[in-house]
């Protein structure tokens, strides 16, 4: 298969949003040593990542996808990330009990280093310097040595991802997962908001589903699924000299897997289909997720899809849309019908963020929950009427308590915006309106079962 491609084949092809290296040969000696290292996911767990999409494109799962936008060298205190693990947690755990529905669990994390910028360079007070593109390649201060791209950041961006992982890795089988542990993934801010008080009486009912089973003889010890969960990890493929150090070949199927992450996906920005992210992606057997913003076409999705994946092998394609509150219904039927003609069944998931960037009156970039959830409901109700599957969300979210989207159950406003402002990139949902989201979707799951 794939007689023409190879890890490096995308090297041919015209390279989008990444830097050139000021000194070629540091390059490639930091990449030779990132490929002399274990990769940081196995074949088997991306397989069966591949295995639970499909039943999310079938209609038997649901894909609940989020984490920072961006992720920083920074920020190792292992606070961010079980603050981003347990609010997964807890929105996982609303959508499998209200909804009745086997949620899939995978983080925007571990590997989130890379950012595509609109423009190359950035001038402040007559400076023109290069701009920042996350961390994996330079630093976000504004002066000439930090913004110079760095191959030694390939290494970094490796062993923080792989810090990440094993503390992810920990919390999913370690026990603290289990739902005899259901209480303990709240913080304290959370449980005194008006979220809190809802997930914990949530919590209160498994508690005593679990007791009440217990008590009739379920032997909860020698049941794995209650006390672990599967998570996977997934990031923006856009950093092809580390994907590609990262890329093995499995002996037992003579496939060839991403080993950064078990899903990556495809930017806005870097989908041309005879570009180098596109050649990269389309030879690895890992899922592929597609990032399609309000002016895809569906001829241009068609073509592209057939080139990413040629096999339609099941659960291969995630298609992300994020095309803006009001604007989805009047682009996203066209695409379903297109895909269904093509006989395509891939996994359709709302990005409810990315089309619903503003700019607040006192400067700050943020985003209306309001228009995230309309964006949402759009996403159900045009699903619905096209008789095809809500798959999935992805969503920016932190377990931190910041001020960055308005509103909400809190009542966020512009001026809240000012006190706990921390994402250097976009604005993420704070703990209590991820849970707020969560019971949303959980009750539109359940009204697209009643239909
Ligand atoms: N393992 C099951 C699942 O992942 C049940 C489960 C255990 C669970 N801990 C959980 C579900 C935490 C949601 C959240 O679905
Ligand atoms: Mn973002």
């Amino acid at each position: 298969m794939n007689a023409d491609w190879s890890p490096s084949s995308w090297r041919t092809r015209p390279l989008r949003q990444l830097p050139a290296y000021p000194d070629p040969a540091a390059l490639e000696t930091a990449e030779g040593q990132l490929a002399a290292w274990p990769t940081l996911v196995e074949p088997g767990e991306t397989e069966a990542l591949r295995g639970h999409l499909a039943a999310v494109a079938r209609g038997e799962a649901f894909l609940l996808q989020g984490g920072d936008c961006a992720e920083s060298f920074d920020e190792l205190g292992s606070d961010t990330v079980r603050g981003t693990f347990r609010v997964l947690l807890q929105m996982a755990v609303v959508l499998t009990y209200a909804a009745a529905c086997p949620v899939v669990k995978v983080g925007r994390i571990a590997g989130q280093f890379a950012k595509p910028r609109s423009s190359d360079t950035e001038t402040l007070d007559g400076l023109t310097l290069p701009s920042y593109r996350g961390d994996i390649v330079n630093g976000a201060a504004f002066d000439a040595a930090a913004r110079q791209p760095d191959p030694q950041r390939l290494l970094r961006a490796y062993s923080h991802a792989a810090a990440v992982l094993n503390l992810l890795r920990a919390l999913a089988q370690g026990g603290f997962a289990d739902l005899h542990q259901v209480h303990r993934w709240t913080t304290d801010f959370v449980r005194a908001s008006p979220q809190g008080e809802r997930f914990e009486a949530l919590a209160d009912r498994i508690t005593d589903c679990l007791a009440f089973m217990e008590a009739c003889g379920f032997d909860a010890a020698r049941t794995p699924q209650l006390h672990a969960v599967d998570f996977f990890t997934s990031h923006e493929a856009l950093h092809l000299h580390y994907e590609q150090a990262l890329t093995r070949r499995d002996e037992a199927s003579g496939r060839w897997y991403g080993g950064s992450a078990h899903l990556l996906w495809l930017g806005e920005r870097t989908r041309a289909p005879d570009g180098a992210h596109v050649e990269y992606l389309r030879g690895i057997a890992n899922p592929i997720g597609v990032k399609l913003g309000p002016k895809v076409e569906p001829d241009e999705l068609c073509r592209l899809l057939e080139v990413l994946d040629p096999e339609r092998r099941p659960g291969r394609l995630l298609l992300i849309t994020r095309m803006g509150a009001g604007v989805l219904p009047q682009r996203l039927p066209a695409l379903l019908r297109a895909l269904r003609e093509d006989g395509r069944a891939p996994v359709w998931c709302c990005d409810p963020m990315h089309g619903n960037t503003v700019t607040s009156a006192n400067g700050y970039k943020t985003r209306d929950f309001g228009r995230i959830l309309a964006e949402l409901r759009d996403f159900f109700a045009v699903h619905a009427a096209e008789g095809s599957h809500a798959g999935g969300v992805h969503v920016e979210l932190t377990g931190a308590d910041v001020t960055e989207c308005r509103g909400g159950a809190q009542g966020l406003t512009d001026a809240s915006l000012a006190e706990r402002y921390r994402s250097a990139c976009d604005p993420r949902l704070n703990g209590s309106q991820s849970l707020e989201l969560a019971f949303q979707i959980a009750q539109m799951l359940k009204d697209g079962r009643g239909r």
